[in-house]
């Protein structure tokens, strides 16, 4: 019997942290004649399938691109289609959160967001925050570079009330600072719908993860491309500025 691509994934080898920027489903719905929106909506089925997945096969953090800085700048009427169907979503989706044992977090300028979207966010955090399979990032109002600006604040903060030393400012410190500070960097991104940037995602956090890129729309997007991200990954050599003898013959 041929193994299924789930099947086929090496269980000791699995990324600690996949990130996905969820890329496609306006032209998914323009696909099939429909507004923008019809895309948006289908792509919650493709983030309840991701979701399941990563949990059912043992992701410890899966981390979801959903609304960056700059989709502000999108019609006001997206906007307010989107908003809504997060709320919507969340409502929905907490059961299944439930039932997976899946923590939900955020990563963004949450105080941006419309009040009700904020307290239903709040609300899920809160219900699920002592789930422990998986924990599921939504990235919301994020941007990599608002990340950042932010961090360089806090930090030049901490130095200036004395609290922290300018020489002892490390790599690490730098994590510690950032919205992921309790999140290990993703070993692999995922991007839908052929796009090739990364449109001011994890910047820091991603410098040495591996890429991979699918010409598939996001609301299309189902367990077993998943799993297929991950074989490709595990098809992967990383050597972090090594040569590859030295990551087999330990010289
Ligand atoms: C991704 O799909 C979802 C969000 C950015 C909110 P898009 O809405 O960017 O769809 P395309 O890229 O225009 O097809
Ligand atoms: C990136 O997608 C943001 C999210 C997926 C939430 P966009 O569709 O907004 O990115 P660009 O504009 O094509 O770079
Ligand atoms: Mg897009």
């Amino acid at each position: 019997m041929m193994k299924t691509l789930k099947e086929q994934v090496v269980d000791n080898q699995l990324p600690r942290h996949i990130a996905i920027i969820m890329d496609g489903n306006g032209r998914w719905a323009k696909k099939k004649g429909n507004i923008r929106i019809f895309g948006h909506k289908n792509g919650v089925t493709a983030v309840r399938d991701t979701t399941e997945a990563a949990a059912e096969i043992g992701i410890e953090y899966l981390t979801l691109y959903a609304f960056s800085t700059e989709n502000w700048n999108r019609p006001r009427t997206e906007v307010d289609a989107l908003m809504s169907l997060l709320i919507q979503t969340i409502n929905k989706e907490v059961p299944t959160l439930q039932k997976n044992n899946i923590k939900l977090v955020t990563i963004g300028d949450l105080s941006s967001l419309p009040v009700d979207v904020q307290k239903k966010l709040q609300e899920a955090k809160d219900q699920t925050k002592n789930n422990s399979r998986t924990t599921l990032t939504l990235a919301l109002s994020y941007s990599s570079r608002w990340e950042i600006g932010k961090a360089v604040k806090d930090i030049a903060h901490k130095v200036k009330e004395g609290t922290l030393d300018v020489d002892s400012i490390s790599e690490e410190t730098i994590s510690q600072y950032l919205e992921t500070s309790n999140i290990p960097d993703p070993e692999l991104l995922i991007r839908t719908s052929g796009e090739q940037r990364l449109s001011n995602f994890l910047l820091y956090q991603l410098a040495y993860s591996e890429l991979y890129f699918t010409p598939k729309f996001w609301p299309d997007f189902r367990k077993n491309d998943f799993y297929e991200a991950i074989l490709a990954y595990q098809g992967r050599e990383r050597r972090f500025g090594k040569i590859s003898e030295q990551l087999t013959k330990n010289i």
